[in-house]
This record gives C-alpha cells, sequence and structure tokens, in this order.
C-alpha cells in the first residue's frame, strides 16, 4: 500500500492512472474516507464490493466534480433536487435521484436510483476533476465497521488491499453525508440517513422534510437494523454509573471532572458543541474498540441536529449486541 499526501504535486496522478487502469484507491473526503473506482466502469466498481465485503445489494453514492454531472448521470433532475445542490453542494449532502444507463447496475445494487453527491474536500474534487468522470465510493471500512476518518484508519483495515491511499488529513465533519431522497410530487425532502447536514438546515430552507418509512425489504443497508458497528458490544447508557464493568471502555459525550473508573474514556466534545463530537466521533469510537475489552458504554447524546446522525449510529451500533444477544443494559 502507497500512503500519499493528496496535497504534494503527483499524488493526484498516481490516483487517477490506477482509476483509469480500473483499480481501487482510498480518498479523503470532508465526511470519512472513501473507497473510490470508476463509476462508469462496471468491473473496477465490483472491486471496491470485494475489497469491503459488501454485500451486492449495498448500494454506492458517486461523487461528482461539479452540479452539472448530476444531469449527465441522473434521469431527472426535480426542482427541490437543484435548490439543495445549490444550498449544500459542495458539501456533506447526497441526494438521491432516477439514474441514466450510463451509470452501471452494480453502482447502484440493482436500484433506478442513484445516489449523487459532490464533495468539498480538495482533494477529492482534484481526483474526480482529474479522473474526468464520477466516482462511486462508499466509506473506506470494511462493510459493517466503523466509518474511517483518518489514512491511518484505511491502512489499519485493507493494508495490502489497496494501493493507494490518498492522505488528505482528518475529516473536517469525521460523519456520512446526509442521504436524501425528493418526494414524486417534488414537495418534500425524504431522510434517508441522518448525517452531517442537520435536518434542521433543510427545514430552514422552507422545505418540509418526511423520515423514511421503515421497510421489512432491505433497500439500503445504511437502513439495515445494525451497521457502524465496533467488534466489542456497544452499549448506550444515560450517563456514567459507579456500577460500570472495569474492563470496559467509556465515549463520554462532554468531558467531565469525576473520571470513571474503566479502562479507556474518550470525550466527544468539552462543552457540548456538536460539530466537535461529530468529528470525533468515529476515531474516538475506533480507538475504544479494543482488545482488552469487554464492552463500550457510550453516553447519550441530544437527539437534535448533529447529534441525531450521531445517536442514529450508536443506536445501531448497540442493535448488534441486542441481536447477539448481550444482555441489554439500561444503564441502572
Ligand atoms: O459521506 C458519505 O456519504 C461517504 C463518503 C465516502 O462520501 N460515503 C458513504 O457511503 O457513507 P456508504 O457506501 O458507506 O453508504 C452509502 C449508503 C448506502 O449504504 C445506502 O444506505 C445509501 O447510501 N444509498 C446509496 N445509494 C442509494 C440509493 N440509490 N437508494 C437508497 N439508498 C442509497
Ligand atoms: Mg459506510
Amino acid at each position: 500500500m502507497n500512503i500519499l499526501n493528496g496535497f504534494e504535486s503527483g499524488a493526484i496522478e498516481q490516483a487517477v492512472a490506477v482509476l483509469t487502469a480500473g483499480g481501487v484507491v482510498a480518498f479523503p473526503t470532508e465526511t470519512v474516507y472513501g473507497l473510490g473506482a470508476d463509476a462508469f466502469n462496471p468491473y473496477a466498481v465490483t472491486k471496491i464490493f470485494e475489497i469491503k465485503r459488501r454485500p451486492r445489494f449495498d448500494p454506492l453514492i458517486v461523487h461528482i466534480y461539479s452540479k452539472d454531472w448530476m444531469f449527465d448521470i441522473a434521469e431527472h433532475v426535480p426542482v427541490l433536487a437543484t435548490h439543495l445542490a445549490d444550498r449544500f453542494w459542495p458539501g456533506p449532502l447526497t441526494i438521491i435521484l432516477r439514474k441514466k444507463s450510463i451509470i452501471p447496475g452494480i453502482v447502484t445494487a440493482g436500484l433506478s436510483t442513484v445516489g449523487i453527491r459532490m464533495p468539498s474536500h480538495p482533494v477529492a474534487l482534484e481526483l474526480i476533476k482529474t479522473l474526468g468522470r464520477p466516482v462511486a465510493a462508499p466509506s473506506a471500512n470494511p462493510f459493517g465497521y466503523i466509518s474511517p476518518t483518518r489514512a491511518k484508519h484505511v491502512i489499519k483495515s485493507f493494508k495490502d488491499k489497496v494501493r493507494i491511499v490518498l492522505d488528505g488529513g482528518d475529516s473536517q465533519f469525521g460523519i456520512e453525508s446526509t442521504i436524501v431522497s425528493i418526494a414524486a410530487d417534488d414537495d418534500k425532502v425524504i431522510v434517508h440517513r441522518h448525517g452531517a447536514i442537520p435536518v434542521e438546515e433543510i427545514q430552514a430552507m422552507g422545505i418540509t422534510i418526511e423520515e423514511k418509512k421503515g421497510n421489512d425489504t432491505c433497500e439500503a443497508p445504511g437502513e439495515l437494523p445494525y451497521h457502524y458497528a465496533p467488534v466489542k458490544p456497544l452499549i448506550i447508557i444515560d450517563t456514567f454509573k459507579e456500577s460500570l464493568l472495569e474492563s470496559s471502555s467509556f465515549l463520554g459525550f462532554i468531558e467531565k471532572k469525576e473520571k470513571p473508573t474503566v479502562r479507556y474514556i474518550k470525550y466527544l466534545s468539552q462543552d457540548g458543541d456538536l460539530r466537535e463530537a461529530a468529528a470525533n466521533f468515529f476515531s474516538h469510537l475506533i480507538d475504544l474498540d479494543r482488545e482488552d475489552i469487554s464492552v463500550i458504554y457510550a453516553e447519550k447524546i441530544p437527539d437534535k441536529g448533529l447529534g441525531k446522525a450521531m445517536m442514529d449510529r450508536l443506536k445501531k451500533a448497540a442493535q448488534k449486541c441486542v441481536l447477539q444477544g448481550v444482555e441489554k443494559y439500561d444503564g441502572s
């Protein structure tokens, strides 16, 4: 594996050479690191699924260099979608639109829609621009595991499986993009995944928001009951209690004076700033997911703004532990 500083001259060209030859590279975005391939090359995209051990029913997001590219890959662009793109692109919003046939079925897991986003990270933008084609990319983590926010997280997971990792520093947001679609009447935005753009910011545009209704058929694994999970069981608690297991990790929301008597402690923020918390969220979880602990306790985060996205991921991680039969702990 070659780790290249994405800001240094020549790095983008090397990565583009790999992409053009049908290979896969890891690259930074403002949300989390992605594992990218040429979105128009179905053979290259297959490799992403193999490297990540990702089920073929899980669609990928297509990353574009400029807003115009949306019209090249979407069959129809509703007015609301253009408003959202104007407001939030480049940035961490993914818009699901009906796809054109130029996007191979493997990218969208056979769905007739495609998730599109224009990232704001300069290295990601330069990569896509130089390739001259959209880049299909999931987060650069093994399927179901915590998303990477640093080049070293990618290296740890994939070592020799990925030829190039472009290092672009710590991801600014630290949590994945918010994913939305547009209702058939072009009058509402449907939220598929809470993420780095708080839905309140969409509502502030005067747009009505609807939560995607849970369905039995698994349309997309971001909607699976568990996902984003550490290896060790994770339990959500109201706040730190004396009775926690000593052989555990504690993920606190706000830094505390008293020191919990657990093995590892990380705080998401000093005084409750949700942006700071989100930026630390996945990297702290990765740090706390250690061999020598039996459980990770995660303190509840306020369920608003970016807190919604973090709580959503904690609940999905905790669900794994419920499904695996680890006793549910209510914090009492
Ligand atoms: O911030 C992000 O979104 C990062 C960076 C790399 O861009 N990407 C990311 O991709 O989180 P991934 O593959 O880990 O999650 C993408 C999720 C899928 O699991 C699925 O839930 C949803 O996006 N998705 C993609 N295309 C979709 C579609 N056509 N319909 C419904 N959901 C879709
Ligand atoms: Mg992911």
